[in-house]
Protein backbone atom coordinates (compact mmCIF):
# COMPACT_ATOMS: atom_id res chain seq x y z
CA UNK A 1 0.00 0.00 0.00
CA UNK A 2 1.53 3.45 -0.57
CA UNK A 3 2.18 5.61 2.23
CA UNK A 4 0.46 8.05 3.25
CA UNK A 5 0.93 11.51 2.13
CA UNK A 6 1.55 13.81 4.91
CA UNK A 7 3.05 16.88 3.99
CA UNK A 8 0.84 19.45 3.71
CA UNK A 9 1.05 23.43 2.23
CA UNK A 10 0.30 25.96 4.80
CA UNK A 11 -1.29 28.23 1.69
CA UNK A 12 -3.41 26.21 -0.24
CA UNK A 13 -3.54 22.53 1.66
CA UNK A 14 -2.21 20.51 -1.13
CA UNK A 15 -0.66 17.09 0.28
CA UNK A 16 2.52 15.57 -0.65
CA UNK A 17 4.27 12.58 0.17
CA UNK A 18 7.80 14.66 0.95
CA UNK A 19 9.09 17.81 1.78
CA UNK A 20 10.18 20.08 -1.14
CA UNK A 21 10.71 23.96 -1.08
CA UNK A 22 8.03 25.32 -3.60
CA UNK A 23 4.64 23.80 -3.29
CA UNK A 24 3.90 22.72 -7.03
CA UNK A 25 0.24 23.16 -6.19
CA UNK A 26 0.01 27.13 -5.31
CA UNK A 27 3.62 28.33 -5.88
CA UNK A 28 4.03 29.41 -2.72
CA UNK A 29 7.75 29.21 -1.24
CA UNK A 30 8.49 27.69 2.67
CA UNK A 31 4.93 26.63 3.09
CA UNK A 32 5.24 22.93 3.03
CA UNK A 33 5.44 21.17 6.40
CA UNK A 34 5.24 17.58 8.12
CA UNK A 35 1.80 17.02 9.32
CA UNK A 36 0.27 14.33 11.67
CA UNK A 37 -2.82 12.33 10.19
CA UNK A 38 -5.46 13.79 12.21
CA UNK A 39 -7.69 11.26 13.84
CA UNK A 40 -10.77 12.08 16.27
CA UNK A 41 -11.19 10.61 19.17
CA UNK A 42 -14.46 8.50 19.84
CA UNK A 43 -16.75 11.13 21.11
CA UNK A 44 -15.97 13.32 18.03
CA UNK A 45 -16.47 10.47 15.25
CA UNK A 46 -20.06 9.86 15.93
CA UNK A 47 -20.53 13.45 15.62
CA UNK A 48 -18.14 14.10 12.55
CA UNK A 49 -20.41 11.50 11.02
CA UNK A 50 -23.21 13.42 10.96
CA UNK A 51 -21.41 16.61 10.24
CA UNK A 52 -21.75 18.44 6.23
CA UNK A 53 -24.83 16.05 5.63
CA UNK A 54 -28.16 17.66 4.95
CA UNK A 55 -29.41 15.76 7.99
CA UNK A 56 -28.53 18.21 10.58
CA UNK A 57 -30.04 21.31 8.52
CA UNK A 58 -33.08 19.02 8.34
CA UNK A 59 -33.21 18.23 12.07
CA UNK A 60 -32.31 21.40 13.36
CA UNK A 61 -35.48 22.45 11.28
CA UNK A 62 -37.60 19.83 12.35
CA UNK A 63 -36.58 20.11 15.78
CA UNK A 64 -39.75 21.58 17.60
CA UNK A 65 -37.77 22.67 20.43
CA UNK A 66 -35.66 24.07 18.73
CA UNK A 67 -35.28 27.59 20.63
CA UNK A 68 -35.30 30.82 17.99
CA UNK A 69 -32.73 32.74 16.79
CA UNK A 70 -30.68 35.19 19.30
CA UNK A 71 -30.77 38.78 17.49
CA UNK A 72 -28.05 40.75 18.50
CA UNK A 73 -28.31 45.17 18.73
CA UNK A 74 -26.99 45.44 15.30
CA UNK A 75 -29.10 44.98 12.24
CA UNK A 76 -26.45 44.90 10.24
CA UNK A 77 -24.91 41.54 12.07
CA UNK A 78 -28.22 40.11 12.02
CA UNK A 79 -28.91 40.56 8.82
CA UNK A 80 -25.51 38.40 7.91
CA UNK A 81 -26.33 36.13 9.83
CA UNK A 82 -29.62 34.99 8.12
CA UNK A 83 -31.98 37.05 10.98
CA UNK A 84 -29.80 36.24 14.42
CA UNK A 85 -27.58 33.80 15.91
CA UNK A 86 -28.68 30.07 15.11
CA UNK A 87 -28.27 28.06 18.84
CA UNK A 88 -25.43 25.31 18.65
CA UNK A 89 -24.37 26.66 15.33
CA UNK A 90 -20.83 27.12 14.02
CA UNK A 91 -19.77 30.64 12.77
CA UNK A 92 -16.16 31.18 11.13
CA UNK A 93 -15.17 35.30 10.47
CA UNK A 94 -12.22 35.89 7.84
CA UNK A 95 -10.82 38.66 7.19
CA UNK A 96 -7.12 40.22 6.92
CA UNK A 97 -4.82 40.69 9.54
CA UNK A 98 -6.01 44.91 10.90
CA UNK A 99 -9.20 44.93 9.15
CA UNK A 100 -11.33 45.07 12.84
CA UNK A 101 -12.78 41.38 13.29
CA UNK A 102 -11.50 41.27 17.08
CA UNK A 103 -13.35 44.87 17.30
CA UNK A 104 -15.94 43.46 15.49
CA UNK A 105 -16.52 40.02 17.57
CA UNK A 106 -16.05 42.13 20.76
CA UNK A 107 -18.75 44.13 19.85
CA UNK A 108 -21.05 41.48 18.98
CA UNK A 109 -20.12 39.50 22.35
CA UNK A 110 -21.16 42.28 24.10
CA UNK A 111 -24.49 42.93 21.98
CA UNK A 112 -25.33 39.00 22.59
CA UNK A 113 -24.67 39.58 25.94
CA UNK A 114 -26.87 42.32 26.60
CA UNK A 115 -29.09 40.00 24.63
CA UNK A 116 -29.15 37.25 27.67
CA UNK A 117 -26.48 35.04 26.11
CA UNK A 118 -23.73 33.68 28.68
CA UNK A 119 -20.86 34.72 26.35
CA UNK A 120 -16.74 34.14 26.93
CA UNK A 121 -14.35 35.90 24.88
CA UNK A 122 -11.51 33.21 24.33
CA UNK A 123 -8.46 35.64 22.79
CA UNK A 124 -5.19 33.90 22.13
CA UNK A 125 -3.66 36.95 20.76
CA UNK A 126 -4.27 39.66 23.76
CA UNK A 127 -3.88 39.97 26.79
CA UNK A 128 -7.19 39.92 28.79
CA UNK A 129 -5.93 43.36 30.32
CA UNK A 130 -5.67 44.28 26.49
CA UNK A 131 -8.61 43.19 25.45
CA UNK A 132 -10.06 44.87 28.36
CA UNK A 133 -8.60 48.39 27.18
CA UNK A 134 -10.15 47.74 23.76
CA UNK A 135 -13.62 47.12 25.53
CA UNK A 136 -13.03 50.62 27.29
CA UNK A 137 -12.23 52.29 24.28
CA UNK A 138 -15.66 50.90 22.29
CA UNK A 139 -17.88 51.81 25.72
CA UNK A 140 -18.12 48.55 26.62
CA UNK A 141 -16.75 48.03 29.99
CA UNK A 142 -19.57 46.86 31.66
CA UNK A 143 -20.99 44.62 29.18
CA UNK A 144 -21.77 41.20 31.13
CA UNK A 145 -18.31 39.04 28.71
CA UNK A 146 -16.14 36.88 30.17
CA UNK A 147 -13.01 37.39 29.24
CA UNK A 148 -10.05 34.35 28.90
CA UNK A 149 -6.44 34.88 27.19
CA UNK A 150 -5.74 31.26 26.05
CA UNK A 151 -4.44 28.67 23.74
CA UNK A 152 -4.09 25.62 25.10
CA UNK A 153 -7.57 23.77 23.73
CA UNK A 154 -7.95 21.42 26.84
CA UNK A 155 -7.70 24.60 29.25
CA UNK A 156 -10.58 26.20 27.32
CA UNK A 157 -12.58 22.83 26.88
CA UNK A 158 -12.37 22.04 30.61
CA UNK A 159 -13.18 25.84 30.88
CA UNK A 160 -16.26 25.59 29.12
CA UNK A 161 -17.04 22.65 30.66
CA UNK A 162 -17.52 24.39 33.63
CA UNK A 163 -18.91 27.61 32.46
CA UNK A 164 -21.61 26.58 30.64
CA UNK A 165 -21.87 29.32 28.19
CA UNK A 166 -24.43 29.63 25.55
CA UNK A 167 -22.15 31.80 23.39
CA UNK A 168 -18.17 31.31 22.91
CA UNK A 169 -16.04 33.46 20.62
CA UNK A 170 -12.60 32.45 19.72
CA UNK A 171 -9.71 34.64 18.29
CA UNK A 172 -8.20 33.41 16.53
CA UNK A 173 -8.44 29.66 15.74
CA UNK A 174 -5.14 30.31 14.39
CA UNK A 175 -3.58 31.20 17.89
CA UNK A 176 -4.95 27.44 19.38
CA UNK A 177 -3.41 24.30 19.74
CA UNK A 178 -4.05 20.97 20.71
CA UNK A 179 -1.43 18.82 22.95
CA UNK A 180 -2.18 15.91 20.50
CA UNK A 181 -1.14 17.25 17.58
CA UNK A 182 2.35 17.25 16.75
CA UNK A 183 2.82 20.76 15.09
CA UNK A 184 2.85 24.33 15.50
CA UNK A 185 0.12 26.23 16.36
CA UNK A 186 -1.45 27.22 12.80
CA UNK A 187 -0.32 24.77 11.21
CA UNK A 188 -2.78 23.11 8.72
CA UNK A 189 -3.48 20.19 11.22
CA UNK A 190 -3.49 22.30 14.44
CA UNK A 191 -6.32 24.46 12.69
CA UNK A 192 -8.49 21.78 11.41
CA UNK A 193 -7.75 19.86 14.88
CA UNK A 194 -9.19 22.68 16.75
CA UNK A 195 -11.67 23.54 14.53
CA UNK A 196 -12.88 20.23 14.76
CA UNK A 197 -12.32 19.73 18.89
CA UNK A 198 -14.70 23.22 19.05
CA UNK A 199 -17.10 22.78 16.96
CA UNK A 200 -18.63 19.20 17.94
CA UNK A 201 -17.56 20.38 21.71
CA UNK A 202 -20.37 23.13 21.02
CA UNK A 203 -22.40 20.97 18.91
CA UNK A 204 -22.34 18.52 21.85
CA UNK A 205 -23.28 21.20 24.51
CA UNK A 206 -25.66 23.52 22.31
CA UNK A 207 -22.66 26.31 22.65
CA UNK A 208 -22.91 28.83 19.59
CA UNK A 209 -19.10 28.97 18.59
CA UNK A 210 -17.70 32.00 16.52
CA UNK A 211 -14.37 31.63 15.35
CA UNK A 212 -12.08 33.95 13.75
CA UNK A 213 -10.32 33.05 10.99
CA UNK A 214 -6.88 34.90 9.49
CA UNK A 215 -7.16 34.93 5.44
CA UNK A 216 -3.78 34.51 3.86
CA UNK A 217 -3.11 36.85 1.02
CA UNK A 218 -4.78 34.31 -1.63
CA UNK A 219 -7.90 35.17 -0.09
CA UNK A 220 -8.52 32.03 1.83
CA UNK A 221 -8.83 31.30 5.26
CA UNK A 222 -5.60 29.77 6.62
CA UNK A 223 -5.00 26.78 7.43
CA UNK A 224 -6.91 26.04 5.20
CA UNK A 225 -10.51 25.43 2.97
CA UNK A 226 -11.31 21.97 5.61
CA UNK A 227 -12.31 24.44 8.26
CA UNK A 228 -15.09 26.61 5.93
CA UNK A 229 -16.49 22.66 5.54
CA UNK A 230 -16.83 22.48 9.20
CA UNK A 231 -19.02 25.07 10.29
CA UNK A 232 -22.63 26.30 9.20
CA UNK A 233 -21.96 29.61 8.48
CA UNK A 234 -18.80 31.72 6.80
CA UNK A 235 -18.75 35.25 6.84
CA UNK A 236 -15.58 37.49 5.47
CA UNK A 237 -15.05 40.59 6.99
CA UNK A 238 -13.53 42.56 4.23
CA UNK A 239 -12.54 46.40 2.94
CA UNK A 240 -9.49 48.36 1.52
CA UNK A 241 -6.85 49.30 4.66
CA UNK A 242 -7.48 53.10 3.62
CA UNK A 243 -11.42 53.27 3.40
CA UNK A 244 -13.11 53.44 6.67
CA UNK A 245 -15.90 51.11 5.33
CA UNK A 246 -16.38 47.08 6.16
CA UNK A 247 -18.58 45.16 4.71
CA UNK A 248 -18.98 41.87 6.28
CA UNK A 249 -20.13 39.52 3.96
CA UNK A 250 -21.79 36.22 4.27
CA UNK A 251 -20.37 33.24 1.67
CA UNK A 252 -21.79 30.25 3.17
CA UNK A 253 -24.75 30.26 5.29
CA UNK A 254 -26.38 27.10 6.58
CA UNK A 255 -29.52 29.14 8.01
CA UNK A 256 -29.78 31.93 5.95
CA UNK A 257 -28.76 33.66 2.66
CA UNK A 258 -25.89 33.52 1.37
CA UNK A 259 -24.17 36.67 -0.14
CA UNK A 260 -25.69 39.13 2.35
CA UNK A 261 -23.65 41.87 3.34
CA UNK A 262 -23.47 44.10 6.66
CA UNK A 263 -21.84 47.55 5.99
CA UNK A 264 -20.04 49.20 8.93
CA UNK A 265 -17.52 52.08 9.53
CA UNK A 266 -14.55 51.70 11.32
CA UNK A 267 -14.75 55.01 13.67
CA UNK A 268 -12.14 55.94 16.79
CA UNK A 269 -15.08 54.35 19.00
CA UNK A 270 -15.34 50.61 17.19
CA UNK A 271 -17.46 49.96 14.07
CA UNK A 272 -20.58 51.63 13.36
CA UNK A 273 -23.45 50.58 11.18
CA UNK A 274 -23.90 52.53 8.18
CA UNK A 275 -27.77 51.50 7.36
CA UNK A 276 -27.68 53.19 3.86
CA UNK A 277 -24.83 51.94 2.10
CA UNK A 278 -26.21 53.53 -1.32
CA UNK A 279 -25.51 56.89 -0.12
CA UNK A 280 -22.68 56.05 0.98
CA UNK A 281 -20.63 54.29 -2.06
CA UNK A 282 -22.14 56.56 -4.70
CA UNK A 283 -20.92 59.79 -2.85
CA UNK A 284 -21.50 62.99 -4.26
CA UNK A 285 -23.13 63.08 -7.82
CA UNK A 286 -23.52 66.70 -8.81
CA UNK A 287 -21.06 66.93 -11.56
CA UNK A 288 -20.69 64.04 -14.08
CA UNK A 289 -17.64 62.95 -14.67
CA UNK A 290 -16.06 61.08 -17.67
CA UNK A 291 -15.33 57.31 -16.63
CA UNK A 292 -17.99 57.26 -13.81
CA UNK A 293 -21.13 55.32 -13.61
CA UNK A 294 -23.60 54.27 -11.01
CA UNK A 295 -24.38 50.42 -10.81
CA UNK A 296 -27.60 48.97 -9.84
CA UNK A 297 -26.45 46.46 -8.13
CA UNK A 298 -27.97 43.66 -5.00
CA UNK A 299 -26.12 42.28 -2.49
CA UNK A 300 -27.30 39.56 -1.19
CA UNK A 301 -31.68 40.15 -0.12
CA UNK A 302 -30.84 44.02 -0.65
CA UNK A 303 -30.46 46.71 -3.71
CA UNK A 304 -26.70 48.52 -3.39
CA UNK A 305 -25.80 51.45 -5.57
CA UNK A 306 -22.44 51.90 -6.48
CA UNK A 307 -19.70 53.70 -8.42
CA UNK A 308 -17.75 52.12 -11.22
CA UNK A 309 -14.82 54.37 -12.01
CA UNK A 310 -12.58 53.51 -14.94
CA UNK A 311 -9.69 55.64 -16.47
CA UNK A 312 -8.31 55.02 -20.18
CA UNK A 313 -5.04 56.80 -21.40
CA UNK A 314 -2.35 55.63 -24.17
CA UNK A 315 -0.38 53.55 -22.64
CA UNK A 316 3.80 54.11 -22.59
CA UNK A 317 4.28 50.73 -22.39
CA UNK A 318 4.78 47.76 -25.02
CA UNK A 319 1.93 45.80 -23.16
CA UNK A 320 -0.83 48.01 -21.87
CA UNK A 321 -1.98 47.43 -18.27
CA UNK A 322 -5.45 46.66 -17.11
CA UNK A 323 -5.62 47.65 -13.15
CA UNK A 324 -8.90 46.78 -11.47
CA UNK A 325 -9.68 47.06 -8.33
CA UNK A 326 -13.23 45.79 -6.46
CA UNK A 327 -14.08 43.65 -9.35
CA UNK A 328 -12.78 40.49 -11.15
CA UNK A 329 -9.86 40.93 -13.57
CA UNK A 330 -10.83 38.64 -16.19
CA UNK A 331 -14.35 39.35 -16.49
CA UNK A 332 -12.60 42.97 -17.36
CA UNK A 333 -10.48 41.38 -19.90
CA UNK A 334 -14.27 40.00 -21.32
CA UNK A 335 -16.32 42.98 -21.77
CA UNK A 336 -12.71 44.87 -23.14
CA UNK A 337 -13.00 41.75 -25.76
CA UNK A 338 -16.94 42.20 -26.24
CA UNK A 339 -16.16 45.90 -26.79
CA UNK A 340 -13.27 45.32 -29.50
CA UNK A 341 -15.36 42.53 -31.29
CA UNK A 342 -18.68 43.21 -31.53
CA UNK A 343 -19.09 47.40 -31.12
CA UNK A 344 -15.48 47.77 -33.17
CA UNK A 345 -14.33 49.62 -30.29
CA UNK A 346 -10.67 48.80 -29.44
CA UNK A 347 -8.60 49.29 -26.31
CA UNK A 348 -5.42 48.58 -27.68
CA UNK A 349 -2.50 50.61 -26.92
CA UNK A 350 -4.43 52.02 -24.38
CA UNK A 351 -4.22 51.40 -19.88
CA UNK A 352 -7.38 50.69 -18.37
CA UNK A 353 -7.98 51.22 -15.02
CA UNK A 354 -11.34 50.16 -13.21
CA UNK A 355 -12.51 50.74 -9.54
CA UNK A 356 -15.29 50.47 -7.24
CA UNK A 357 -15.43 53.59 -5.20
CA UNK A 358 -15.66 53.50 -1.32
CA UNK A 359 -13.03 49.93 -1.02
CA UNK A 360 -16.72 48.16 -1.87
CA UNK A 361 -16.43 44.57 -4.23
CA UNK A 362 -18.78 43.71 -6.93
CA UNK A 363 -18.88 39.91 -8.15
CA UNK A 364 -22.34 40.18 -9.53
CA UNK A 365 -21.98 39.51 -13.49
CA UNK A 366 -25.06 42.70 -13.95
CA UNK A 367 -22.46 44.83 -13.34
CA UNK A 368 -21.24 43.79 -16.88
CA UNK A 369 -22.86 46.70 -18.52
CA UNK A 370 -21.73 49.20 -15.63
CA UNK A 371 -18.07 48.49 -16.73
CA UNK A 372 -18.70 48.79 -20.38
CA UNK A 373 -20.41 51.73 -20.00
CA UNK A 374 -17.44 53.47 -17.61
CA UNK A 375 -14.95 52.56 -19.88
CA UNK A 376 -16.43 53.51 -22.83
CA UNK A 377 -17.51 56.84 -21.11
CA UNK A 378 -13.66 57.75 -20.05
CA UNK A 379 -12.40 56.60 -23.34
CA UNK A 380 -14.41 59.07 -25.24
CA UNK A 381 -14.54 61.13 -22.54
CA UNK A 382 -17.93 61.54 -22.36
CA UNK A 383 -20.31 61.14 -19.42
CA UNK A 384 -23.30 59.81 -18.70
CA UNK A 385 -25.97 61.74 -16.63
CA UNK A 386 -25.45 61.69 -13.64
CA UNK A 387 -28.83 60.87 -12.89
CA UNK A 388 -28.92 57.76 -14.53
CA UNK A 389 -28.28 54.21 -13.03
CA UNK A 390 -26.77 51.04 -15.39
CA UNK A 391 -27.52 47.52 -15.15
CA UNK A 392 -27.49 43.93 -17.03
CA UNK A 393 -25.11 41.15 -18.34
CA UNK A 394 -22.87 41.02 -21.49
CA UNK A 395 -22.72 37.78 -23.50
CA UNK A 396 -20.00 36.79 -25.43
CA UNK A 397 -21.82 37.76 -28.09
CA UNK A 398 -22.76 41.29 -27.21
CA UNK A 399 -26.34 40.86 -25.91
CA UNK A 400 -27.62 41.68 -22.87
CA UNK A 401 -29.21 39.35 -20.63
CA UNK A 402 -31.89 40.58 -18.08
CA UNK A 403 -30.92 40.06 -14.76
CA UNK A 404 -32.73 39.45 -11.31
CA UNK A 405 -34.61 42.01 -9.67
CA UNK A 406 -35.07 44.74 -11.69
CA UNK A 407 -37.88 46.10 -9.82
CA UNK A 408 -35.19 46.72 -6.80
CA UNK A 409 -32.85 47.95 -8.29
CA UNK A 410 -35.12 50.58 -10.39
CA UNK A 411 -36.67 51.43 -6.25
CA UNK A 412 -33.31 51.76 -4.56
CA UNK A 413 -31.99 54.00 -7.05
CA UNK A 414 -35.05 56.03 -7.64
CA UNK A 415 -35.06 56.28 -3.66
CA UNK A 416 -31.66 58.00 -3.69
CA UNK A 417 -32.70 60.64 -6.41
CA UNK A 418 -31.87 58.98 -9.98
CA UNK A 419 -34.38 59.28 -12.62
CA UNK A 420 -33.38 56.95 -15.71
CA UNK A 421 -32.13 54.01 -15.89
CA UNK A 422 -30.46 51.67 -18.81
CA UNK A 423 -31.28 48.45 -18.53
CA UNK A 424 -31.31 45.19 -20.51
CA UNK A 425 -34.42 44.50 -22.42
CA UNK A 426 -35.98 41.01 -22.43
CA UNK A 427 -37.03 40.74 -18.60
CA UNK A 428 -40.57 41.81 -17.52
CA UNK A 429 -40.97 45.86 -18.32
CA UNK A 430 -43.32 47.70 -15.97
CA UNK A 431 -43.96 51.46 -16.30
CA UNK A 432 -42.15 53.69 -13.66
CA UNK A 433 -43.59 56.99 -12.65
CA UNK A 434 -40.77 58.43 -11.98
CA UNK A 435 -37.93 56.62 -13.68
CA UNK A 436 -37.15 56.63 -17.25
CA UNK A 437 -35.98 53.24 -18.24
CA UNK A 438 -33.99 52.80 -21.52
CA UNK A 439 -34.59 48.48 -22.22
CA UNK A 440 -31.18 47.94 -24.60
CA UNK A 441 -31.03 44.19 -26.26
CA UNK A 442 -27.31 44.46 -27.31
CA UNK A 443 -24.14 46.18 -26.17
CA UNK A 444 -23.64 47.75 -30.06
CA UNK A 445 -26.67 49.35 -29.71
CA UNK A 446 -25.90 50.40 -26.09
CA UNK A 447 -23.01 52.28 -27.79
CA UNK A 448 -24.35 53.60 -30.99
CA UNK A 449 -27.60 55.50 -28.58
CA UNK A 450 -25.15 56.32 -25.69
CA UNK A 451 -21.74 57.78 -27.61
CA UNK A 452 -23.17 58.15 -31.21
CA UNK A 453 -20.64 56.29 -32.88
P1 LIG B 1 -8.70 44.71 15.04
O1 LIG B 1 -10.09 44.48 15.49
O2 LIG B 1 -7.61 44.51 16.03
O3 LIG B 1 -8.38 43.86 13.73
P2 LIG B 1 -8.16 42.28 13.57
O4 LIG B 1 -8.67 41.60 14.78
O5 LIG B 1 -8.94 41.95 12.33
O6 LIG B 1 -6.72 42.06 13.35
O7 LIG B 1 -8.70 46.20 14.45
C1 LIG B 1 -7.54 46.78 14.09
C2 LIG B 1 -7.68 48.15 13.54
O8 LIG B 1 -8.89 48.81 13.86
C3 LIG B 1 -6.58 48.95 14.11
O9 LIG B 1 -5.77 49.35 13.03
C4 LIG B 1 -7.21 50.11 14.78
C5 LIG B 1 -8.60 50.14 14.27
N1 LIG B 1 -9.57 50.56 15.30
C6 LIG B 1 -10.24 51.75 15.14
O10 LIG B 1 -10.04 52.49 14.17
N2 LIG B 1 -11.17 52.14 16.08
C7 LIG B 1 -11.42 51.37 17.18
O11 LIG B 1 -12.27 51.76 18.01
C8 LIG B 1 -10.71 50.15 17.34
C9 LIG B 1 -10.94 49.26 18.51
C10 LIG B 1 -9.80 49.77 16.37
MG1 LIG C 1 -7.56 40.51 16.20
Amino acid sequence: MAKSKNFVCKECAATFSKWSGKCDNCGAWNTISEEVPFSSGPAGKSLGSKRGTPMALFDLATEEAQPPRTRSGSSELNRVLGGGLVPASAVLVGGDPGIGKSTLLLQAAASFARAGLKTIYVSGEEASAQVRMRAQRLGLQEAPVKLAAETNLRDILTTLEAEKPDLVIIDSIQTMWADTVDSAPGSVSQVRAACHELTTFAKRKGITMILVGHVTKEGQIAGPRVVEHMVDTVLYFEGERGHQFRVLRAVKNRFGPADEIGVFEMTGKGLAEVKNPSALFIGDRANPVPGSVVFAGIEGTRPVLVEFQALVAPSPHAQARRTVVGWDGSRLAMILAVLEARCGVPFTGLDVYLNVAGGMRVSEPAADLAVAAALLSAREDHSLPSETVVFGEISLSGALRPVGQMENRLKEAGKLGFSSAIAPSGGKKRDHADMQVRYMSDLASFVKDTFGE
